[in-house]
């Protein structure tokens, strides 16, 4: 397997303050070291995957922002900033239209009454299954789909009422092949898909990242690792304990486009 559908990362260095980010894991507070540590390693991983990868500076107004995807959508055709759904993390959005002018002819927003987080977005080719998670409500929903129409893309919403977000849960590894846990495994928008049920003991695993036909995978949970290795994949491990005890994973660490 091998393909080159990304180019870029645009990824932001974890703030001191991200001991104090949202979070309802109760795995206790970061290890700041161990997490910069970890995010250079997922740096790493990122370009072992070909991507070139632009690294913002923390901003330590705000706690979550290493969580990067909650604040833009990228397409194959346009960017579009959202409007998060969190009150802490809502400003996070602040000068990101200028980076990502630098790689998009087109930047679109969503704007208030519409919220809408990044990590509730699943790109599936010109298809976007956005998740109703309580960060995303139904006007950022139809605003978005109204944008991805513009530019010959669709939506669809899918309700949820378990997960932090839709990629908690779901995650699309290319070839038709998804990998699902806990509410998502018998949601009836995913019922023609080909799903690798990840194990309730490995939930985490199930926001595994697809880029570029490899497959990164959070370090320590073997099965589901072995799963997608025997679809083919090559995976690269990464740690990403710290960022797990905050309610984040892999996708939720970068932009990718
Ligand atoms: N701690 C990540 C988030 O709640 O968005």
């Amino acid at each position: 397997m091998s393909e080159q559908r990304f180019k870029y990362a645009v990824v932001r260095k974890p703030a001191q303050s991200m001991v104090d980010g949202i979070t309802e894991a109760n795995l206790g507070k970061p290890d700041y070291k161990k997490a910069c540590k970890q995010h250079n390693n997922y740096i790493e991983a990122l370009k072992k995957c070909g991507l070139e990868v632009t690294v913002l500076e923390p901003l330590n107004d705000f706690p979550d922002s290493c969580f990067i995807e909650d604040v833009a959508v990228c397409t194959p055709h346009c960017a579009i900033i959202t409007n998060p759904g969190a009150d802490s993390r809502n400003a996070e959005v602040i000068d990101l239209d200028k980076i990502l002018d630098k790689f998009n002819d087109d930047i679109e927003n969503i704007i208030f009454p519409g919220t809408l987080d990044g990590g509730d977005i699943m790109m599936v080719g010109d298809h976007f299954y956005i998740g109703m998670s309580d960060r995303t409500n139904i006007q950022g929903a139809n605003q978005l789909i109204s944008i991805l129409e513009s530019y010959g893309m669709s939506g669809s919403v899918v309700e949820m009422d378990k997960m932090l977000h839709l990629k908690t849960g779901i995650n699309c590894i290319e070839h038709n092949n998804f990998l699902v846990s806990g509410e998502f495994i018998d949601h009836p928008a995913f019922s023609i898909l080909n799903k690798i049920i990840v194990p309730e003991d490995e939930a985490y695993a199930a926001n595994s990242l697809w880029i570029n036909d490899k497959v990164i995978v959070p370090f320590g949970f073997p099965k589901t690792k072995k799963m997608i290795e025997d679809l083919g994949y090559e995976i690269i491990e990464v740690d990403t304990s710290e960022f797990r005890k905050l309610d984040g994973g892999l996708s939720c660490l970068s932009l990718r486009f």
